[in-house]
């Protein structure tokens, strides 16, 4: 699978981590930066990650900051993106069961990296679902409200 990567200073350590074990799964990590430990801004890289998952580059996207709460608000201004702060494996499984989530955040400043990797796993292994939530996750999109 192809998976962006991005993250703002505060979760550089974590996305490094993160990039790494994706790596070891066989995955292919496109990294949107950030790449050195300077103060910045998580949306500049929030919305790499965001467009290139928009666009069908990757088909999954992973970011990082203290909370991910920045992050997950920035993605998620992109209609095509469904984005969500995980703090371990139950939220990753239902995220992806019922609203079809397409970019884990993690808080660094919240979330040990061991938790956080079992999360991305339990977010890599499953799938929508389907059926009663198609509708749902459709009318997240502004298209399906207008
Ligand atoms: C950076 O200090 C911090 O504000 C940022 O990483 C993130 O937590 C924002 O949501």
């Amino acid at each position: 699978m192809i998976i962006a990567i991005g993250s703002d200073h505060a979760g550089l350590p974590l996305k490094r981590s993160l990039a790494s074990a994706l790596e070891a799964m066989g995955h292919q990590v496109l990294d949107a930066g950030t790449h050195g430990p300077e103060s910045c801004d998580y949306p500049d890289f929030a919305h790499a990650v965001a467009a290139k998952v928009a666009a069908g580059e990757a088909a999954l996207g992973v970011l990082a900051c203290g909370t991910g709460i920045g992050m997950a608000m920035a993605a998620n201004r992109h209609p095509a993106i469904r984005a969500a702060v995980l703090h371990g494996p139950t939220e990753a499984r239902l995220t992806r069961q019922h609203n079809d989530a397409n970019i884990a955040c993690f808080g660094a400043r919240t979330t040990g990296e061991e938790v956080a990797l079992d999360a991305l796993r339990a977010f890599l292994a499953t799938p929508f679902e389907g059926g009663r939530h198609r509708p749902r996750v459709d009318k997240l999109s502004p298209v399906a409200l207008a």
